[in-house]
């Protein structure tokens, strides 16, 4: 298992390209296979996770390739339409092969999915939508059955706006016959990229971003060219990189738009940060997704930051998979500040790492309170998850001496050249292979 060694002190200064979204590529990588023609998506980044579902494309018998960023979904014949435990396990997001395939095959049996261990993470509300579209449910095993005599429009009404039930619903829907609306539906951006893409094909989605999302099914979907949209956790994960070095970066091809809260707690806090547009159109301006133009945010710090309280929320609120990073940067800011997970349960398990780097964090129910402290020294530290491991990263970025990060195959799930990138910037980074 690698191992991330890293050398702390260095403020990062330079430029970083932000990679293609990893929570909108996964899902917009399975709707590929709700059409047999050709599919081709861009801007997709180099991540395990990224592997994981291109192997399982090739498994059902939709024959993608990965070249630089750019996979390629090929013409398909037959489906199958059982997902085996050792391609499920590796991602939770494997769910999502559970849609497109209830929409093409009308059945499917998938593994209980495995992924990042933060709380229960269960699939109810995905299950209740295939069910109110006209699916029989049945649990054994170990796995899912889930068949159908062809899927019926509905109204669906979720209990809690799961980005991932969002997504599975979408994906089920379109080939569905007739109306499904979707109330209380996920609003974040990786919906309204999924969305597009799916129009792209042919299908007849509007309102995706909101809390109300209509699908009209259509009988069949064409092939597609798409290019995902930039990855807003890694962008706000390089922002607070260089506020907690004392740095100075600039991000390339990102969106401030869908980072706002990140945003606005770094400027509440002391950075500057000042953003640049480039053209609506042309050559390198995005397709689709949220009528937006890729990005320049630069970040500078100029004095000693002020703690800021966060609370974790659905989008537009302060995502949670910004909340580890966070409560890196909380650990070096003079003061106290409070840093509450609201959407998801048990996801503190950097805080005891990041103690062993001398931060001063106590975790209370759902909420972590930090004491700031005057610096962190370099420690031995496991990642527990992808997020925990970004943040400790930050903090071993800022810590003085020495650390080694264990675990790193969570940061390989997420980060798309993490070392290179961060090594760019003038961070005294490394990983060891063993
Ligand atoms: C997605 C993201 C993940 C992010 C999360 C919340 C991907 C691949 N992953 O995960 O990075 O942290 O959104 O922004 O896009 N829940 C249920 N029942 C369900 C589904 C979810 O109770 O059927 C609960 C979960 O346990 C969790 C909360 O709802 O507490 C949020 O989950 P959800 O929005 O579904 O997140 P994911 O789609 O798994």
């Amino acid at each position: 298992m690698d191992k991330i060694i890293i050398n702390g002190g260095k403020k990062l200064r330079g430029t970083v390209r932000i990679s293609g979204s990893k929570n909108s590529a996964l899902p917009i990588l399975f709707a590929s296979l709700l059409t047999d023609e050709t599919v081709i998506i861009k801007n997709v980044p180099s991540l395990a996770d990224i592997d994981t579902t291109i192997s399982f494309l090739n498994f059902i018998g939709k024959p993608a390739v990965k070249i630089g960023d750019t996979v390629k979904a090929d013409k398909s014949g037959k489906y199958k339409h059982i997902a085996p435990y050792d391609l499920v396990r590796k991602m939770r997001a494997s769910v999502l092969i559970m849609g497109p395939l209830l929409a093409r095959l009308h059945k499917v049996s998938v593994s209980l999915p495995g992924g990042c261990a933060i709380g229960a993470r269960p699939i109810d509300i995905h299950l209740d939508a295939f069910k109110k579209l006209g699916a029989n449910i049945e649990v054994k095993e170990g796995f899912v059955h889930t068949s159908s005599k062809g899927l019926l429009g509905n109204t669906i009404k979720f209990r809690f706006p799961s980005v991932g039930a969002t997504e599975n619903t979408l994906l089920a829907s379109v080939l569905a016959k007739g109306r499904t609306k979707i109330l209380n539906a996920a609003k974040e951006p990786e919906i309204e990229d999924l969305a597009n893409f799916l129009n792209a094909m042919g299908a007849k989605v509007s309102g995706a971003g909101t809390s109300t999302i209509v699908i009209d099914g259509v009988k069949k979907l064409h092939g597609a060219t798409y290019k995902v949209i930039p990855d807003r956790i890694e962008a706000a994960t390089y922002l607070i990189a260089a506020a907690i070095t004392k740095g100075e970066i600039v991000l390339e091809n990102a969106n401030p738009n869908h980072i706002k809260a990140v945003i606005d707690k770094l400027k509440k806090s002391g950075m500057t940060i000042e953003i640049y547009g480039k053209t609506l159109t042309g050559e390198g301006a995005f397709v689709g997704a949220n009528n937006y133009s890729p990005s320049t945010i630069k970040i500078k710090w100029t004095k000693p930051l002020k703690p800021q309280n966060i609370f974790t929320a659905v989008y537009p609120g302060y995502p949670t998979d910004v909340q580890a990073q966070w409560m890196a940067l909380m650990s070096l800011t003079k003061g106290k500040s409070e840093i509450k997970e609201t959407v998801f349960e048990n996801r503190f398990m950097h805080a005891a790492e990041l103690l062993r780097l001398g931060a001063n964090v106590k975790v209370e129910g759902q909420s972590a309170f930090v004491t700031g402290v005057e610096s962190l020294s370099g420690a031995p530290v496991m990642a527990s998850d992808l997020r925990a491991g970004a943040a400790l990263v930050l903090a071993c970025l800022a810590a003085k001496g020495k650390s080694v990060i264990s675990r790193v195959y969570h940061l390989d799930r997420g980060y798309e050249s993490l070392e290179k990138k961060l090594k760019k910037l003038g961070a005294n980074i490394k990983r060891q292979q063993t």
